[in-house]
């Protein structure tokens, strides 16, 4: 096929950087900036450097939403739902109208319908005030007069799929079905409280699994993790008469600009969005959010800025959580470990919501001709759960990853070896070899073969995860007259390193040091930078950043040829200097170069194009898999069989992300990645009364969540892994790097004790249960 004439063809590097380097010839736009070459002829990009504002957060010095106040600031509070399903039958907000301080109250869950508001969980926002203090405020809660009539509820997903259980939601009220954990899927049936199947398909399993000469089959459950964000949910509005602008800790400013222009009825040129440090999202933080809604709203009647933050305990029943899951998994296989067919079943529940899916791995991670899944979201009456690190792979992990173990055993065959036959990715299969000599696989012994009371075992797990990109995301470099250098975007750095990134990309091209570079980003007055959530950000900012800080290098270029009597194109940047490529004796000062500029600064703006090999859809199939985030972690568990106590001792994880843009900041996310995992798996569980549909432990204390006497030793080996698909050739880390490890630590454990945990959290008591020395008490 013949290529249009606009395309240039270009060369890049090609592979995994530990197995040996290739090119890859792409067409490209001449719009697009020359090839970068691998890491090792790099000067900025690939190496480490710290944080621009890693000092000020230890130090307390950057300013984080909270810490936002502005004239005549008011406090807002909401109030809300003490009860799991009712019906609001009045609210009287006089009382509190009258308290002195109050600026403005507001009821929530108002409705023109006459039957009433309904309120579909404990926490669910019933009304709110602004005052001039938080106590005022708080005061004023007290003063509000809500009258409900309690309804039947079903906070157990198992009780609310039976056919009597009380309607969480009406036919007209349920929301569109995305049972597996990504968008898709809408109009699914509903039965009861059951949204669903959504059907996922390829081949045929009945003729698969008759063909098996082994099946492993078995069931697994996994508990609501809740976010759990250092940093609360928390928003500064301020309505003003020409404009509204928006403090707020989000995940996506460019985003929430949108939402608030629609739900306000405002054009978004008077929206602004606006965001500094930032701790932690993790997905609870990437859109607006009730409380947003309401503290802008409450900002627009009481005509004053207005701060709402979420306390813990709000946090834990209204800022979103990681779906509880059960699923049931099936898979087939030859002798020799060829896979026939695999079926998975699902019911997960999101509480009043959807998207509890357990994502794709059963179906994309392995090659196999057979697959069905059937996946299911299950209503209850509990606060909505949404995107967490990895939606849906995070479980579905759990399950697939020790079955595939359990078949290997079946067959005899190491589980290593089993993965090298059925897993297409030549980027795993490298990363299975370089963990399980860094963890040394070779020490493994059969399942439960320590003689002492504490028993040892090795496991390991693997994961994929799509490489995400968001083609509506822009970068604005600037060159100063003094030869300052600006990049612009909106992009929000969640904390986990953007703008060191950035720093590091415009960096590179300008022949500068990263701390040379003033970032400025978080803000949509600047170029819209896309979100920070499916591991997207690094992949959809940095290209751009590159290619407009090439850009302006043409431009100043354009000088530097006047001044050195040569053609642009002979420069090239030489150690903070332009040179002539073959007469370097003929050169400029960066920053004299910049100094003949006509105006006092040059720019130029760049939006991430296409992947360079054809844009990718979001989630791949098994044949693309190879061309996505892999992720392979290996764990070393020691079993008190005493006590039942599991400690995880190391996690060996081998990630990659593409070109890894600064290793220090990689592993940083790799260790949250693990840590998470680890809590996952052996910790956190959102546990609901059945009586009164409440959160028994809405805090950190009785919530429990890994710690520094839980961390274990993680080695942290990221490949590089060039692809040639955009002008830095990035992708994400933070969700790929979520996925294995609780799948990885099961497996350990079964390594060590010989009996499978199917169930999460694996608890102390669970584990005396399975090694039968305390009956389980549910
Ligand atoms: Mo993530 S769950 O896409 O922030």
């Amino acid at each position: 096929m013949a290529k249009p004439p606009s395309l240039r063809t270009q060369t890049y590097p090609s592979g995994i950087a530990s197995v040996g380097l290739g090119t890859i010839a792409r067409q490209v736009s001449p719009e697009e900036p020359p090839p970068l070459p691998p890491n090792g002829e790099l000067a900025v990009i690939g190496k480490s450097f710290p944080r621009p504002n890693g000092r000020a957060k230890v130090t307390g010095a950057v300013r984080f939403t909270v810490d936002i106040a502005l004239p005549g600031m008011l406090f807002a509070r909401v109030l809300r739902s003490p009860l799991p399903h009712a019906v609001v039958r009045s609210i009287d907000l006089e009382a509190a109208a009258r308290q002195p301080g109050v600026r403005a109250v507001l009821p929530v869950a108002n409705s023109k319908d006459p039957r009433g508001a309904r309120v579909l969980y404990i926490g669910a926002p019933v009304a709110a005030v602004a005052a001039n203090s938080i106590p005022a405020a708080e005061a004023a809660l007290h003063l509000i007069r809500v009258d409900y009539d309690a309804l039947p509820f079903v906070v157990d997903m198992n009780r609310a799929r039976d056919a009597n259980a009380p309607l969480v939601h009406s036919l007209d009220t349920a929301p569109p079905g995305h049972p597996s954990g990504f968008p898709a899927a809408a109009n699914l049936p509903l039965n009861g409280n059951v949204r669903g199947p959504a059907i996922a398909k390829r081949g045929d399993v009945a003729q698969g699994f008759a063909q098996a000469d082994v099946i492993a089959e078995a069931d697994y459950s996994t508990e609501v993790q809740t976010h759990c964000c250092l940093e609360p949910h928390a928003i500064v509005a301020d309505w003003r008469s020409d404009g509204l602008t928006v403090y707020m800790s989000t995940q996506f400013t460019a985003g929430v600009r949108h939402e608030l222009a629609e739900e306000f009825n405002l054009p978004l040129s008077k929206v602004r969005v606006v965001v500094d440090a930032m701790g932690g999202g993790f997905g609870s933080k990437s859109s607006l959010g009730n409380y947003g809604r309401i503290a802008v709203e409450l900002s627009r009647q009481a005509k004053a800025p207005v701060k709402l933050f979420l306390e813990r305990e709000e946090e834990q029943m209204d800022a979103g959580n990681r779906p509880g899951t059960w699923q049931r998994l099936r898979i087939g296989a030859k002798r020799d470990g060829t896979l026939t067919a695999i079926s998975l079943e699902s019911y997960g529940t999101a509480g009043v919501t959807v998207g509890a899916g357990v994502g794709n791995n059963a179906e994309a991670l392995y090659a196999c001709p057979n697959f069905q899944g059937a996946q299911h979201d299950v209503f209850i009456n509990a606060g909505p759960g949404c995107a967490m690190r990895a939606p849906g792979n995070t479980p579905g992990g759990f399950g697939l990853e020790q079955t595939i173990d359990e078949l290997a055993e079946k067959l005899a065959i190491d589980p290593l070896v089993l993965r090298d036959r059925i897993d297409p990715s030549p980027v795993r299969r490298e990363e299975r070899r370089i963990g399980a000599e860094r963890i040394g696989w070779q020490r493994r012994h059969a399942p439960g073969a320590d003689s002492g009371s504490v028993k040892r075992g090795l496991g390991v797990a693997q994961s994929l995860w799509g490489a995400n990109v968001q083609t509506n995301a822009s970068c604005e470099v600037r060159i100063m007259r003094d030869g300052s250098v600006e990049v612009l975007s909106s992009v929000q750095d969640i904390g986990t390193g953007i703008t060191t990134v950035l720093a590091q990309t415009v960096a590179e091209v300008l022949g500068l040091r990263p701390d040379q570079i003033t970032v400025r980003i978080g803000d949509t007055e600047y170029p819209p930078g896309g979100p920070s959530y499916g591991s997207r950000t690094t992949a959809s900012v940095t290209p751009p950043a590159r290619t407009a800080a090439w850009r302006v290098q043409q431009q100043l270029f354009a000088e530097a040829a006047l001044a050195l009597n040569a053609g642009i194109e002979q420069l090239v940047m030489r150690d903070r200097n332009i040179v002539v490529r073959d007469d370097p004796a003929r050169r400029i000062a960066f920053r004299d170069a910049a100094t003949r500029l006509r105006t006092d600064r040059i720019s130029a703006v760049a939006s991430r194009s296409d992947d360079y090999a054809g844009f990718r859809r979001r989630m791949p199939d098994a044949a693309l898999a190879q061309q996505d985030l892999g992720g392979v972690q290996f764990a070393e568990v020691a079993v008190d069989t005493e006590t039942g106590i599991v400690r995880v001792e190391r996690v060996v994880a081998v990630q990659d992300c593409g070109r890894p843009m600064n290793p220090r900041q990689i592993e940083s996310q790799v260790h949250g990645g693990v840590l998470m995992g680890l809590s996952y798996a052996l910790f956190e569980n959102r546990i609901l009364d059945q009586a009164t549909g409440r959160m028994v432990n809405p805090n950190l204390e009785q919530y429990k969540v890994a710690g520094p006497r839980e961390t274990p030793q993680i080695d942290v080996i990221v490949l590089e892994n060039y692809q040639g698909q955009s002008a830095t050739d990035a992708y994400g880390i933070a969700e790929p790097a979520n996925i294995a490890t609780a799948p990885a630590i099961a497996n350990a454990i079964y390594n060590a004790i010989g009996i499978r945990m199917r169930a999460l959290p694996i608890t102390p008591a669970k584990v005396l249960a399975a090694l039968g020395r305390v009956p389980l008490r549910s």
